[in-house]
């Protein structure tokens, strides 16, 4: 079976329990601007996960696409990957235990043809302090069904992870119970670090067993939740049964099931081979990186290395240029851009001097059209962006290893004078080299290192030179920027902070009038005029001008009070305010209310809340000394963003 047959039988079977199959959202999240991407399945999830109601009912499957920013610098072992499919199942207080574990075992046993003597499962091992029971439903359940199948079940108190490096497995034990840290799932991690608001529970997760020596450098013993490379974490059905609390946990109205399993780990585990980069989704890829390199997966380890990184990193970024994230230098697409980077350095290491990321993703393409059809319509766009930023690349690539040409000299003099300031004064030629010419600091590493080979560099030392280095360069030009801007004013002054709260008023209004995505985008403001810009593409008429600053003009006349209130990330949402939010869930934010701070806004003078937002201040105390509002100039700044200029008279 390939990946994609996988895929299709998981979908089936669940849609066969009653399930409704939806598609997998996109990777950059709509509803939740706490977080850059779609982390698991459940994240798009999470709103019926508390309670509101999902339009396609109570029961829903999907693979989900899943990028994990932080994992990139992991990438390069046979297991890590920033992107990947996650399959999941999800009851709303529909089914529970019962039907779930057996429904999972069914499909990876009967459905797929698992062996299912190399499945180990762990449980929940209850916590007292917050007085949440130990999972003996869920191992009664597992215990059954490997009873019918004449499999070894026995039950083993294992704790925390520690505990089972300490005491390894014993012969005929198959279900573990380890604590929360393991088997407890939040967004947030285990039982205390649930964030306040989230929903949570014990889960049971599946494990493969791929044999192999177990390797001590891990712990003493090998246990299912050991990293040595044995077992592999193939499922996890979490029992989404409690909501954190400030101070604990309260159970949420209806029980949930939130499943996900990994898809390049299931067919990891039919091909018996733990390597996730040897399944069939990388073959075409794989094939044309060995025609151009001239190397074979495998043949070392440095290679092997180099390939996993330009199929990891090359599929991730087809994926999120697919959902409309372009390589740049800020928020999501500053990952797009690290991944081709990593991406065409590793296929340097390798030897490729063509360019090939575009064909590379056509191949990635043609694999997943299938499953993401939309992937074939935007086929062209992806490659253009690919190579593009390839070339760029290249080109800096090229650059900077003559600038490194350059300088080469001097840095074998000092080199060759010795001292305790040749790490310092390396590092410093990096970050110049960084600064002028964009090179990045681990291609200026790579140089160093082919130069001067017979020099012994410790590169985590010139790390933390560099990082010392960019550091205070970034306080300095934070110090600068806080001078000039102090949230978006060049100053506090009474005309300064008169603009402020007029941007408020502003914002709130192209909410009402121009349409409700029209969020803000950047705003600049100094004694003299505001500026404002907004997510919107169209050019606004005189009408609309005139709309936007007679109702400004109603609320400034109002003589609304201005407040403002420390909120929970939640509490702020619930009540509507406009903001990024991308504060963490336990953090307070600040929140400013320009009417009455118990009502949700509506940019209306007949209402008493005329705006809600996030925002640090200052601000007027009352909305009537702000004069009249006048608008001075639209225009559009790049696609999809016009600006605003206004005056107070
Ligand atoms: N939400 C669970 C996970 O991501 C299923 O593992």
């Amino acid at each position: 079976m390939t990946a994609n047959d996988i895929r299709s039988a998981y979908l089936a079977f669940f849609e066969k329990q009653g399930h409704t199959i939806i598609p997998s959202s996109s990777l950059v999240p709509e509803h939740d601007p706490t977080t850059l991407f779609t982390g698991s399945g459940m994240q798009p999830i999470l709103p019926y996960l508390l309670g509101q109601p999902h339009p396609s009912g109570s029961r829903l499957t999907d693979s989900q696409k899943c990028f994990r920013s932080q994992d990139i610098e992991e990438v390069g072992d046979n297991r890590h990957t920033t992107f990947f499919e996650m399959l999941g199942n999800w009851s709303f207080g529909d089914y529970f235990k019962k039907e779930q574990i057996p429904w999972l075992f069914q499909f990876l046993v009967e459905d797929i043809g698992l062996d299912p003597s190399k499945l180990y499962v762990t449980c929940y091992a209850g916590n007292e302090e917050f007085d949440i029971p130990k999972d003996m439903e869920a191992a009664a359940l597992w215990q059954t069904l490997f009873q019918e199948k004449n499999i070894s079940h026995e039950t083993a108190d294992m704790g925390s992870e520690a505990e089972g490096y300490a005491r390894g497995m014993k012969d005929g034990e198959r279900i573990f119970f380890y604590d929360g840290k393991k088997n407890w799932w939040s967004r947030g991690g285990s039982e205390a670090t649930t964030p306040v608001g989230d929903p949570g529970g014990p889960d049971t997760e599946v494990f493969y067993d791929f044999g192999g020596e177990h390797d001590t450098t891990w712990g003493a013993h090998c246990h299912p939740n050991c990293d040595c490379g044995r077992f592999m974490e193939i499922a996890n059905s979490v029992f989404m049964a409690y909501k954190r609390t400030e101070s604990g946990f309260e159970k949420l109205e209806k029980q949930n099931v939130d499943f996900g399993g990994g898809l390049e780990r299931v067919v990891a585990a039919m091909n018996k081979n733990p390597d996730v980069f040897l399944i069939d989704l990388f073959d075409d890829p794989r094939q044309i990186i060995e025609s151009q390199s001239g190397k074979t997966y495998g043949e070392s380890k440095d290679v092997t290395h180099n390939f996993r990184i330009m199929l990891d990193h090359l599929r991730a970024a087809v994926f999120l240029i697919g959902d409309g994230v372009y390589p740049s230098n800020k928020d999501q697409g500053y990952f797009a851009r690290r991944l081709v980077r990593r991406a065409v350095r590793a296929g340097h290491k390798l030897g490729i001097e063509k360019q090939v990321t575009a064909p590379i993703a056509a191949a990635f393409i043609t694999t997943y059209s299938d499953a993401y059809p939309y992937l074939k319509e935007t086929q062209s766009k992806i490659e253009d962006v690919l190579d593009g930023e390839e070339k760029k690349f290249r080109g800096a690539l090229a650059r900077g290893e003559k600038e490194f040409g350059k300088i080469e000299p001097e840095i074998k003099k000092t080199i060759e004078k010795g001292g305790e300031h040749v790490i310092d004064y390396i590092a410093k030629m990096s970050f110049d080299l960084y600064q002028t010419f964009g090179l990045p600091f681990e291609v200026f590493t790579d140089l160093l290192q082919k130069t001067f080979s017979e020099q012994a560099f410790d590169e985590n030392e010139l790390t933390r030179s560099y990082d010392t280095i960019f550091e205070e360069h970034q306080a300095l030009s934070r110090q600068g920027a806080d001078k000039k801007f102090k949230g978006g004013l060049a100053d506090h002054s009474d005309m300064s902070v008169k603009y402020h709260t007029a941007t408020h008023l502003l914002h709130a209004a192209v909410l009402e009038l121009l349409s409700p995505d029209a969020f803000q985008k950047g705003s600049n403001i100094t004694p003299e005029r505001l500026r404002f810009d907004f997510a919107y593409d169209k050019k606004i008429t005189d009408d609309e001008i005139k709309a936007i600053e007679d109702l400004v003009n109603a609320a400034i006349k109002k003589d609304y009070p201005v407040s403002f209130q420390m909120l929970s990330v939640e509490d702020a949402r619930a009540k509507g305010a406009i903001g990024l939010f991308d504060a963490s869930y336990d953090e307070k934010v600040k929140v400013y209310t320009i009417g009455d701070p118990d009502v949700s806004m509506k940019a209306d003078v007949n209402h008493p809340t005329f705006s809600q937002e996030f925002c640090g201040g200052p601000h007027v105390e009352h909305t009537g000394v702000l004069g009249t509002f006048k608008i001075t100039k639209e225009e559009a700044v790049s696609a999809g963003i016009r600006r605003i200029r206004a005056i107070l008279e």
